[in-house]
């Protein structure tokens, strides 16, 4: 562990933050793609999506027409939040993933100025550059907002986050639906066992719908989730001296209703043969094969309360769209004794 300041470009203190990562990049890119591209559905981790341009590309998704999630999820977020943050006079907010801060804002504004200083905001994210990014405009929006960053892998290092508060944990985006079941569920019970009495967790997922929307919504028609895809390919050649040629390959976004997902692939459009020089990797596809790049599970009202309960959370409240699209559940830990 160790603490750092974040500054801003004048070289002031804007936060304090602490980093628990202790892997480097370098060390699991290599182990994640060479167990990927040698298993026989060859993958690719969907973390490695954002590098600096992924990271661009998939805020341009997030504004495409055909992608509905992120627009529903904020005019729900607008809706909910006097009532999500009516019981949270004081307290930490935990942000799971510090994406664009404008989701935060919306619970921020609800807060009467003069109390603004009794919430500390805690976003937890992998990459202290997006900590930094997030967080130097919420101070400006927000002065007198007390902040603590932390640099962790939150599906590995829940335990890190500071106890002794009450806690508000949210988590956008429906980022649960890119973890498979068994990493969802391991996620689920590590955040239950991080809830304290009277803590919450608000969860964004998005729901079960209609083949056509879900597949337009991931084949949008400028183009911009191709890009995003292949864009995995240059984080291979750059950070594993690979020789991928993306033109080589397909975006194919396809809905698997057995297992209520959308999945992301990159096909091969002829015979493929790439070296990975750091791995020491020659992989080899066929015309026509693809490496799996994302799933996107979808979910129903049913599925996440199984889901809840096998971790040991209660939904407390619903809050959906009209067309119930998308959902914001809130939970809480179970109490055994009722
Ligand atoms: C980040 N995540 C929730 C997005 C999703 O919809 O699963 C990633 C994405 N992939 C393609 N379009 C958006």
């Amino acid at each position: 562990m160790c603490v750092v300041q974040v500054r801003n470009k004048k070289g002031v203190s804007i936060m304090e933050t602490i980093n628990y990562v202790n892997t480097t990049y370098h060390d699991d890119i290599k182990e994640d793609v060479l167990s990927g591209l040698t298993a026989s559905q060859k993958f690719i981790p969907s973390k490695y999506f954002y590098d600096a341009r992924g990271s661009v590309l998939f805020e341009k998704i997030c504004c495409l027409p055909e992608y509905y999630p992120t627009r529903t999820e904020l005019s729900i977020l607008r809706d909910a939040a006097p009532s999500i943050m009516h019981y949270f006079p004081d307290g930490d907010i935990v942000e799971l993933g510090a994406g664009a801060n404008w989701k935060i804002r919306t619970l921020l504004d609800i807060v009467p100025k003069n109390k603004l200083s009794n919430i500390r905001y805690i976003p937890v994210d992998v990459s202290e550059a997006a900590l930094e990014a997030s967080t130097e405009e919420l101070l400006r929006i927000y002065p007198g907002l007390n902040m603590l960053g932390i640099v962790a892998d939150f599906t590995r290092h829940m335990e890190m986050i500071p106890c002794g508060r009450e806690k508000l944990f949210v988590f956008f985006g429906s980022t649960l639906g890119n973890f498979n079941e068994d990493a969802g569920d391991l996620f689920l019970k590590s955040v239950a066992g991080s809830l304290g009495e009277g803590d919450r967790f608000l969860l964004g997922i998005d729901m079960l719908k209609p083949r056509d929307i879900l597949e337009r919504a991931y084949n949008d028609s400028s183009g911009i989730t191709a890009e995003f895809n292949k864009n995995i390919l240059n984080v291979l050649n750059r950070a594993l001296e690979a020789d991928f040629d993306l033109d080589h390959f397909d975006h194919r976004a396809v809905f698997n209703m057995e297992k209520e997902r959308m999945e992301m692939y990159l096909q091969a459009n002829v015979d493929v043969v790439a070296e990975i020089s750091s791995l020491g990797l020659t992989v080899k596809l066929e015309e026509g094969e693809s490496i799996l790049t994302e799933v996107c599970r979808k979910f129903t009202k049913g599925s996440v309360d199984r889901m809840a309960f096998n971790a040991g959370l209660n939904v407390t409240k619903w809050f959906s769209d009209p067309k119930g699209w998308f959902s914001l559940v809130e939970m809480e830990r179970w109490n055994e004794g009722g």
